[in-house]
């Protein structure tokens, strides 16, 4: 590795990282996207009040949800503007923890650009919340990271909060649609409360094999060497190493997508033009610190690893 290749290697990365994947699996997300905002275009613009609906959207760690609502909504957001509904039509946050109804309320509000101090009620802090989305026209409220609604507050909060997400998408006067996304916790939100379930429509991104998504894999791996512009061996487009690399990302289609990423590193990093296995080898192990016999760049089982794990060490360093 050359020291000297850092910052332009650095500057290399980010460019690619700025670039958006539009898998077919974001197809079903921005038609589902595309028909409740419509939705409430009509209703304002024939001055009809009917409930705001939701969308949800799950899927494991590193599917690519945060990824795909955030390109999604930047996208959309820009189009609502364009169209003339201003340019605060999205607010998009983190669900804070803990997640109790009064701290959430207050995050959204900060969001929302009125910070207000801890010392108030919720009821008084919703009631701001609500105040202040109508005020700027917000149609949609996203909370991504939604499974903490479960997993942090007790369940009386989980339920309070559930009730005012509700509550904003019944407001009589300026419903609001809320989108929610996280990991499959949220699922378990949504069975929990069927009155907020019938008002989302819900999207999953499920997970990939290593059988049925190697070739798919290897077709992003050449788009990404072609942006890169680095050539692929021979080794890196074959179809076990299509393989590998979904279950090097344990099935996950933004992980499979950093894996990629790492690797042209390594390669900008040793001043490549090619992308070989030895770059993807280094990669693994800089990401996991994993031995080589728990490396499934190296290893000719390598289904038999298990790549949510790392610091795998051999037999010798036990
Ligand atoms: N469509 C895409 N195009 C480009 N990069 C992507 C895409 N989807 C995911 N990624 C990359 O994969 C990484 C992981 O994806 P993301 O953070 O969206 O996963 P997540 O499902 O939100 O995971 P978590 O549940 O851990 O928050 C992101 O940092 C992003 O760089
Ligand atoms: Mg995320």
């Amino acid at each position: 590795m050359r020291n000297d290749l850092i910052p332009q290697a650095a500057q290399r990365i980010a460019e690619l990282k700025g670039y958006f994947v539009d898998h077919e699996r974001f197809v079903p997300l921005a038609e589902g996207f595309s028909i409740l905002a419509e939705k409430r275009l009509v209703d304002i613009q024939t001055e009809r009040t009917s409930e705001a609906q939701g969308l949800a959207l799950s899927g494991q760690a590193g599917a690519g949800k945060s990824a795909a609502i955030s390109h999604l909504l930047a996208q959309e957001s820009q189009r609502l503007a364009n169209l003339g509904y201003g340019d605060s039509t999205i607010v998009s946050l983190r669900v804070p923890s803990p997640a109790t109804l009064k701290f959430v309320g207050q995050m959204l509000l900060r969001a929302l650009g009125y910070p207000i101090g801890a010392e108030r009620q919720a009821w008084y802090i919703w009631g701001l919340v609500q105040h202040h989305l109508k005020e700027r026209r917000v149609l949609f409220v996203h909370l991504d990271e939604a499974q903490d609604l479960a997993s942090r507050g007790t369940k009386h909060e989980l339920d309070s909060v559930a009730s005012m997400l509700k509550t904003l998408m019944t407001d009589p006067e300026w419903p609001v649609g809320i989108i929610l996304s996280g990991t499959n916790g949220l699922e378990d939100i949504l069975n929990h409360d069927p009155q907020l379930a019938r008002r989302m429509k819900t999207i999953r991104f499920e997970s990939m094999s290593p059988a049925a998504h190697g070739e798919d894999i290897l077709d992003l791996l050449d788009s990404y060497c072609e942006r890169a512009s680095l050539e692929p061996d021979d080794d890196v487009l074959e179809l076990s190493h299509g393989e590998r690399i979904v279950h090097a990302a344990a099935n996950q289609f933004g992980i499979a997508i950093i894996v990629i990423l790492d690797a042209i590193e390594d390669a900008f990093l040793h001043g490549q033009d090619t992308l070989n296995r030895h770059n993807f080898i280094r990669a693994y192990h800089r990401r996991t610190a994993c031995d080589a016999e728990f490396n499934p760049f190296i290893v000719p089982d390598f289904l038999r690893i298990d790549t949510r794990q790392v610091f795998s060490r051999g037999a010798r360093g036990e």
